[in-house]
This record gives structure tokens, C-alpha cells and sequence, in this order.
């Protein structure tokens, strides 16, 4: 049988910056990272420039697009500073994100809706430039219907809620995820999906046939420490491709 369309694996290397700042040096590299998901057929590289620095530097974002030709996804929050390294950068694609500074990660997805005209014009600047925009979004018909007016190409479902669910519940957050997705190629958006996704959890979001991507990061870099980046990519991969098989 034929896949039903190809799922990309973007690898969200946020987490070794995250380790390197720890000590102030530039060990580890998130560059080397990056090379690494290149040498095993990743798709794509994520990258989140927070306000606060706490992981990805600006430095690097030029350092790793000329190390490698994979796309990069710079995830970034909604604000004129942003924007301006957005559109100094032009990534591949940039994907708008709810940022606190006091969060740990990425909470929940971000109020499109909510937002609709503090987005519109960074999401008009960006396509401007031929940056590709993607939401990330609460797997709802409420905010798919905002990406839809605000004539995003993409959203991105925040898998976090399905992450940490489990029995019944999760099955439910599961189905949420699939109808919103098949709901979106309906309206003409490329849906992908990621957050908290791991060896265990990955399958069943996998096989949802209209998701185009998935970016995983956290548990990546966790299992790298281990088994090292180049077999857990592999591995997450394998586990993608047995999933829409
Ligand atoms: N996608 C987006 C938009 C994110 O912000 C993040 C990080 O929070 C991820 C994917 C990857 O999540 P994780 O690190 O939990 O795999």
C-alpha cells in the first residue's frame, strides 16, 4: 500500500543550545545538531528564538542555515522584534507561537482568533517575503476558522494536551487531532502537528493521513543523551514510517 502522502520529521534542536548555555560555552553546538538530522534524512530543523535567549541565540540561527540546506522552522512569538529577524533570516517557514516568559515550554497553542489583528499584518509581512507562516494552533474549529481568515498556509496542532493525557482521554484528544486535521485540508491548510510527542505516544498521531510534519524536539535530545542524536532520530523516524504504512 502507498502512503497517503508523506509526514515529514522536523527535529526541534532548541534543547542542545539549552545544555551548551548552561555552562556559557558553545559545547554542545546545536549546528552539529543540525548537521546530524541532515546526515539521517531528517526533514527539517525547528528552532525557537525565545524573548529570553534561554535556548537558541540569534548567532545561531545564521550559523545553522549555512550549515546545512534543510529547511529551517524558526518558531518565534508575535512581535515586531521577531518579525524583524524573521525577515532578516527568511527561514523556510516560520511558525507563530504563544510566548510567556515565565513558561517552561510552550503551554498551550496560541488564541488566533483572540490575536486576529495583532497577527494579521506579521503574518502579511512574512508571506510577503515568501516565508512560509504556520499557527500553532489548539486542535479547534474556532482557531482553524482564524488561520483561515488571517490566510495562513499552515497550522500546526499543539499535540501537549494529547501528550499528557492517557486511557479514554487521550483517545479523545487523538480523535480531536484527526478531525481538525482532515478539517483543515478541507479549508485549504497544510496541518502538522507536534509538542510532547515521544517513542510511545508518536504512532497514533502518525497515522492521522492528511498531517504533513511533525516537529519533536524535547524527547529527542533527551533520548540522544543515551543512545545519541543520529540512532534516536532514526528510530522516531522508523517509528513514523510503521505508523502510516
Ligand atoms: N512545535 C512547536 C511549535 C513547539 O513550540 C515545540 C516546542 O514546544 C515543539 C513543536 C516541540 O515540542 P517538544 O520539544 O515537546 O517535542
Amino acid at each position: 500500500m502507498t502512503n497517503p502522502r508523506p509526514l515529514r520529521l522536523g527535529v526541534n534542536i532548541d534543547h542542545v543550545a539549552t545544555i551548551r548555555n548552561a555552562r556559557g560555552g558553545d559545547h554542545p553546538d546545536p549546528v552539529r545538531a543540525a548537521e546530524i538530522v541532515a546526515a539521517v534524512g531528517g526533514d527539517g530543523i525547528t528552532a525557537h528564538l525565545r524573548e529570553d535567549r534561554r535556548h537558541i541565540r540569534d548567532e545561531d540561527l545564521a550559523r545553522i542555515q549555512a550549515a546545512t540546506d534543510l529547511p529551517l522552522n524558526l518558531e518565534m512569538a508575535a512581535t515586531e522584534e521577531m518579525l524583524a529577524i524573521a525577515l532578516r533570516h527568511s527561514p523556510h517557514a516560520a511558525c507563530i507561537v504563544p510566548e510567556k516568559r515565565e513558561e517552561v515550554t510552550t503551554e498551550g497553542g496560541l488564541d488566533a482568533a483572540g490575536l486576529h489583528n495583532r497577527l494579521a499584518p506579521i503574518v502579511a509581512r512574512l508571506s510577503d517575503a515568501g516565508i512560509r507562516v504556520s499557527l500553532f494552533i489548539e486542535p479547534s474549529e474556532h482557531q482553524l476558522e482564524a488561520a483561515r481568515k488571517l490566510g495562513a498556509p499552515v497550522v500546526e496542532f499543539h499535540t501537549g494536551e494529547y501528550a499528557h493525557a492517557s486511557g479514554e482521554e487521550q483517545a479523545r484528544q487523538l480523535e480531536r487531532i484527526a478531525q481538525m486535521a482532515a478539517h483543515a485540508v478541507d479549508l485549504g491548510i497544510e496541518p502538522h502537528a507536534g509538542h510532547g510527542l515521544t517513542y510511545d505516544n508518536v504512532q497514533p498521531v502518525a497515522a492521522i493521513p492528511q498531517l504533513a510534519e511533525l516537529n519533536i524536539g524535547h524527547y529527542l535530545i533527551g533520548e540522544a543523551v543515551f543512545v545519541g542524536l543520529e540512532t534516536a532520530v532514526r528510530r522516531m523516524r522508523q517509528l513514523m514510517d510503521e505508523a502510516r504504512a
